[in-house]
């Protein structure tokens, strides 16, 4: 297949969620949908139990499982659409983060119940930074939840984004009827189904038409009528620039377990989502149209059984052409290294692949040599931006319980954070160690993987941090001085780079208003400008 051909068939996006929106529901129906399962019940492995999270064995059992499922592709429509799972447990929203650099679009699912939620917000301030585009679905119709508008504006508001409805909700809850999809003008009739697909739909012209009065009844028929016109009134046409510009996301309703609306949403995915993108780098902007393999490790899994420390990372394609058993550039290492069982990822199947395009999402079998944000090359020196650290919730001090496995812990704590399990703050002065997370599983996935894998005894004591910024400034007395003043508040990242430790946003602040010459950094990113 030549590269162009390849690069216009894939779509490569992520469905993000707060938990229990139904991310995992939506998924599964869109492989359904896309033949790549046959029966529902088969992604539900991937969900990490709201009840498990005292369970941490548990959830990294299942956190295994899902490597099986991180990527799932199916062919529809024409195009090759690559699923990239995100976790839902808060707990491993960095890993979330992180994919989320490796997609070029998302489906977002909202619950039409409790609206936008927290990690909705958050999950969209990344998709926002990145210019993503994004589709919104909001599922759950089946049940009783705010109004259509209520909820528009809402999403306008909280996630800063404009919204333009393609399907609209003939009434809700028990009362709900099906979706009216605007621009096909199309009615489709809405029958509780967990495992059949519905295939009720019917065309409608004309609204006016009192066909619709006979099909949903004269009050919503009338309802769905002013409804509409008000939409013609308050929102856009849809313009497909304006969502890939990422100013306006296109709005879905439905229910996905129901297995409703799932149908308008894939193939208006299909056809206007964007084919795999670009990505800058510190060199300068590289196209999938090139002729040069390109791409970033974003996610690394390690393997849980301990005689086995190999560990899986993922490799997104950027540009080129990707072989197997073919020598290319580690970037930062300054070394070729060569795969000879890359695999890809089919729905539940792992497979070993011999070449791979852009927008693809490989495995690549690793001891030890690959961290997060990791380039590989024909040979050019560039490394991919946009795998930004962010700031950790939690601190807290990794205290060594015993001194004749130091250099154990030094090897173990290293690793796991190449691995993107949590981020390693050393304190300056001095040799401290702390280690920031944004959730409270992480410390003990640490303190056990240290035990199980590296030997090491670990005990954590709180910080009392509240976040992290990456100082940088051209006036290095200024920065010096600064130091000095804040002893305990200091520290160097793994890279080395400066990072202000502040216990409130006040002291922030303070610490922004006193020295105007630093800048202090929400993210890691500047570091590759
Ligand atoms: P998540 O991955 O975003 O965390 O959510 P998930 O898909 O697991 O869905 C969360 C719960 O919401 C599940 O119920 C799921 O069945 C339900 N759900 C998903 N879509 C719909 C929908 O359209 N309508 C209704 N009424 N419910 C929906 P659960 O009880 O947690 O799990 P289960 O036992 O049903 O699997």
């Amino acid at each position: 297949m030549k590269n162009s051909e390849a690069i216009e068939k894939r779509r490569t996006f992520g469905i993000i969620a707060h938990p229990d929106a139904g991310k995992t529901t939506l998924t599964e129906k869109l492989l359904l949908f896309g033949g790549a399962i046959q029966t529902a019940g088969a992604v539900k492995n991937n969900k990490i139990k709201k009840s498990a999270t005292s369970d941490f064995m548990e959830i990294e059992k299942q956190r295994g499982i899902s490597v099986a499922t991180s990527v799932m592709a199916f062919e529809y429509g024409g195009k090759q659409v690559n699923i990239l799972d995100t976790p839902g447990h808060k707990d491993f929203a960095e890993d979330t983060y992180r994919t989320l650099t490796a997609v070029d679009s998302v489906i977002l699912v909202i619950d039409c119940a409790n609206g936008v939620e927290s990690q909705t917000e958050k999950l969209m301030e990344v998709c926002r930074m990145r210019k993503t585009p994004v589709i919104i679905f909001v599922n759950k119709m089946d049940r009783e939840g705010k109004d259509a508008f209520t909820l528009l504006d809402e999403l306008e508001e909280k996630l800063d984004i404009k919204v333009c409805p393609l399907t609209w909700p003939i009434g809700m809850g028990d009362r709900f009827k099906g979706v009216y999809n605007i621009y096909e003008k199309q009615l489709n009739l809405f029958q509780a189904n967990k495992t059949k697909i519905s295939k009720d739909i019917v065309s409608i012209s004309d609204l006016k038409d009192s066909q619709l009065d006979e099909i949903v009844g004269e009050a919503p028929a009338n309802e769905l009528r002013e409804e509409v016109e008000m939409i013609s009134g308050v929102y856009d046409p849809f313009n497909r620039e304006h969502y890939l510009d990422a100013i306006v996301a296109p709005v879905f309703f439905g229910s996905a377990v129901n297995n409703f609306g799932i149908q308008e949403l894939l193939d208006t995915f299909i056809e206007i989502s964007p084919s795999p993108q670009g990505r800058e780098s510190d060199l300068r902007m590289v196209e999938p149209s090139e002729n040069k393999f390109s791409g970033f490790v974003f996610k690394i899994h390690a393997n849980l059984d301990p005689k086995h420390r190999d560990r899986i990372a993922f490799l997104r394609i950027v540009s080129g052409k990707f072989e197997r058993n073919t020598f290319y550039e580690h970037v930062r290492l300054g070394k070729k290294f060569k795969f000879a069982n890359p695999t890809s990822f089919m729905a539940q199947d792992k497979t070993v692949i011999d070449d791979a395009f852009p927008g693809d999402v490989i495995g690549l079998y690793d001891t030890g040599n690959f961290k997060i944000g990791d380039t590989l090359t024909e040979g050019e020196k560039l490394m991919f931006k946009g795998i930004p650290s962010f700031s950790p919730e939690i601190f807290m001090e990794l205290e060594n319980l015993d001194p004749m496995k130091s250099k154990q812990l030094e090897k173990g704590i290293s690793q796991l954070t190449d691995e993107g399990v949590a981020q390693l703050f050393i304190q300056q002065p001095g040799n401290r160690k702390i280690v920031g997370t944004v959730g409270q599983l992480q410390f003990e996935v640490i303190q056990y993987r240290l035990h199980n894998e590296y030997g090491a005894q670990c005990r954590f004591s709180p910080k009392n941090y509240h976040l992290a910024t990456w100082i940088t400034t051209a006036d290095e007395a200024q920065l010096q001085k600064f130091i000095a003043t804040k002893t305990g508040n200091i520290a160097k990242d793994k890279d080395g780079n400066w990072v202000f430790l502040a216990e409130t946003p006040f002291l922030l602040q303070m610490a922004e208003q006193d020295y105007p010459g630093i800048t202090f950094h929400r993210t890691s990113e500047f570091k590759l400008d």
